[in-house]
């Protein structure tokens, strides 16, 4: 071991912090579209048949793989799964666990800087003024064009233009992020999660309780929101395109997939438990998710705008739930100044806790592996990522090409990879010994089944569909941007591969000296 790690506090510091790790953007913007772009009712089935065959699976995977790494003295895959495998190459697919958090971080923190932006101007008052019309065109077009002029989308050519204070709150997000992980995993991480996370549920609630107490000129009240989110339709089964939405908001939403939570799981104190500790972040997340994220944007839209309209709003593009219609909304009830406030804050520290939380794998790699101290690794993850959000924050299409490639694809075959390194090469008996080591509960044995042959069958069919039904259509990008997005990938991926090399030979001169 290259140096004493670090290790969280207080079992609740831990829950909190790998709940926040779990509750953020997708929470409250993803999941409400998701859901109503997919039928409300018709997608809770399939979203919650994936949480228990998926998720639940998942989770314990990545907690157990962390403890394993943490007990050895790391805290990602690239040398957890070199331990497991025994096989040079096993180091090289770890990186991934690096990788796919760091990229989805340079995306993720800019948007989550949008949420700062919007709570400031709501609490300012300088968000947009929108007259209540029949058009739902009308209502929201004054929303749409403060969303395009903040990220520049209305210049003509490959390149953004954004206003100075877009780029100004970026940095400050970016900054903000850094000082936290500056200060480490207790005194930073696990500190702020302890105050962020009981915020988001009590701004969560305030903005609940206005949405049940809100009903529209035409009588709709949240039993109308309800009504659509809670009414099961079976024929929906029968969609693998619901299927394929559902799977993939488990994946985003528990951050499995990603190496952050295994991460996280490596600063466990000996001798933890993580079946309970897994189960009971998993299902906060879920309670944030659907109760709390589900009833506040698609049950104000749907009183607001009605259900198709709803719909139609989802359609449109992942923001226009969160960033249009609910400011929107605002703009027209008493106090909307402060309940607009309340929501874009609740989206900032959920974003926050998570974009710490895809940022601290890289932190762990550099110290880990390459022996860095936490302030250079810091700040070499700092400048990586200020250099690198200039292409999600300057060229168009960037943003969705890496949420594509990186943020829904490359989650599944990573998940895959850890279930296969757990499962099948440490073996299935080994594995369930692993899960159940210092528990605190005893997992039912069917979660055994399910981990060895129903959760890997599940992302086996998931990826095939995937690869025939999406990847077609994007193997080319329209745009040059498109190509220049695929080559930051890739050169992200071969600066890892290249440091992973170099640990290694490091390591092995160690060894043999
Ligand atoms: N799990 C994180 C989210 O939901 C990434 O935003």
């Amino acid at each position: 071991m290259l140096h004493q790690r670090e290790q969280w506090s207080s079992r609740i510091g831990l829950i909190l912090a790998v709940a926040g790790n779990a509750i953020g953007l997708g929470n409250f913007l993803r999941f409400p579209v998701q859901a109503a772009d997919n039928g409300g009712g018709a997608f809770m089935i399939p979203y919650m048949i994936s949480f228990i065959l998926l998720g639940i699976p998942l989770v314990w995977v990545e907690w157990a793989l962390g403890r394993y790494g943490g007990e050895r003295g790391h805290g990602t895959a690239v040398a957890v799964f070199d331990y497991i495998w025994k096989k040079p190459f096993a180091k090289y697919l770890g990186i991934l666990g690096v990788i796919i958090p760091l990229v989805v971080v340079v995306y993720y923190t800019y948007i989550e800087s949008w949420t700062l932006i919007y709570s400031f101007f709501s609490l300012f008052d300088k968000l947009p003024d929108t007259p209540v019309s029949a058009g739902l065109k009308d209502y929201l077009k004054p929303f749409e064009e403060f969303l395009v002029s903040m990220i520049g989308a209305n210049s003509e050519g490959m390149f953004l233009n954004p206003p100075l204070y877009t780029y100004g709150f970026f940095v400050v997000t970016l900054l903000l992020n850094l000082y936290i992980l500056h200060r480490g995993v207790s005194a930073g991480i696990e500190k702020v999660a302890k105050f962020a996370m009981p915020a988001i549920f009590i701004m969560a609630i305030i903005l609940l309780v206005r949405v049940l107490t809100l009903t529209s000129p035409e009588g709709r009240n949240f039993l109308d929101g309800f009504g659509f989110l809670w009414n099961p339709d079976f024929s929906a089964l029968k969609e693998p395109k619901v299927w394929l939405a559902a799977a993939g908001q488990i994946f985003f939403t528990l951050s499995i997939g990603f190496g952050a939570i295994l991460t996280y799981a490596s600063y466990l104190k000996p001798k933890s438990d993580i079946a309970l500790n897994g189960l009971a972040s998993a299902s906060v997340n879920e309670f944030a998710e659907v109760i709390l994220g589900g009833s506040i944007a698609i049950t104000a839209s749907v009183i607001f705008f009605g259900v198709a309209a709803t719909q139609e709003i989802a359609s449109n593009g992942a923001f226009n739930l969160g960033f249009m219609a609910l400011p929107a909304i605002f703009a027209n009830i008493p106090y909307g100044q402060f309940f607009g406030f309340i929501w874009f804050l609740l989206l900032f520290f959920a974003g926050i806790t998570s974009s710490i939380a895809l940022m601290q794998p890289a932190i762990a790699f550099l110290e880990d592996e390459l022996g860095f101290s936490r302030d250079k690794a810091v700040l070499t993850l700092g400048i990586f990522l200020f250099i690198s959000a200039h292409i999600p924050i300057f060229l168009k299409g960037a943003l969705d090409e890496l949420d594509f490639w990186i943020g829904t694809f490359a989650l599944v075959i990573f998940a895959l990879l850890e279930t296969i390194t757990f499962v099948w090469i440490l073996g299935k008996d080994k594995a369930w010994e692993e899960l159940n080591k210092y528990a605190d509960i005893k997992i039912p044995k069917v979660f055994y089944y399910i981990l060895t042959y129903i959760a890997p069958a599940f992302l086996v069919i998931i990826l095939g569909w995937w690869i025939f039904t999406e990847l077609p259509s994007k193997l080319i990008p329209e745009h040059i941007n498109g190509w220049i997005a695929r080559g930051f990938i890739l050169l992200t991926a071969l600066i890892g591969i290249y440091l992973v090399k170099i640990a290694w030979e490091k390591r092995n001169g160690r060894t043999s000296a």
